[in-house]
């Protein structure tokens, strides 16, 4: 019989269900568990979406609190571009934005100090991911994220971009060194 022909049965769905169909039906379902349930367990033991909040913010009113940070707390400037190296004091709250094709400033935090850390972009969507400790999150422009971090291991970490942004996405990379 093909999807063409009518059913044999006109009344079809009183015909009891296959038991292939039902087990298949059982799997698919047990598996939507699961993934169901992974959500919230990779939330809590998985350290990779770590819980974030969110503000509204406008990339130019975003800026300006980068902008003061720097002024205030550059220690020095690295790479061809001159991109400040920020040392903000423990427990302070630490400003870093992303726009085509950087992360900006590059920060040095000390190790075991809890820091409120900002991210918002300047123009469209980049992906917050930070390596080795695979750390990621979604930054988009208007919205500025804020998550408590507290470093607990010396040295230096790099911020890739994860979200395709254009031609010069790959070379989107920032530094975090915790002392
Ligand atoms: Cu920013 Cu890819």
């Amino acid at each position: 019989m093909t999807s063409f022909m009518p059913p044999a049965q006109r009344i079809w769905w009183k015909v009891p269900v296959g038991r292939q169909e039902i087990v298949w039906i059982l799997i698919a379902l047990v598996w939507c568990l699961i993934m169901f349930f992974m959500m919230p367990y990779w939330h809590v033991y998985g350290k990779q979406n770590i819980s974030n909040e969110a503000y509204q913010t406008t990339p130019a009113k975003y800026q300006a609190k980068v902008q003061a940070m720097i002024d205030k707390y550059k220690v020095r400037e690295e790479t061809a571009q001159k991109i400040p190296v920020v040392a903000p004091p423990a427990g302070s709250d630490v400003y870093l934005l992303a726009r085509l094709w950087q992360w900006y400033p590059m920060l040095e935090l000390e190790k075991d100090k809890s820091y409120r850390l900002h991210i918002s972009s300047m123009d469209w969507n980049h992906g917050f991911s930070l390596q080795p400790v695979n750390i990621n999150m979604q930054i988009v422009p208007g919205y500025e994220m804020v998550v408590t971090v507290t470093p607990d291991k010396s040295g230096e970490y790099t911020i890739v971009c994860n979200e395709y942004c254009g031609i010069m996405h790959h070379t989107m990379l920032g530094k975090i060194w915790v002392k």
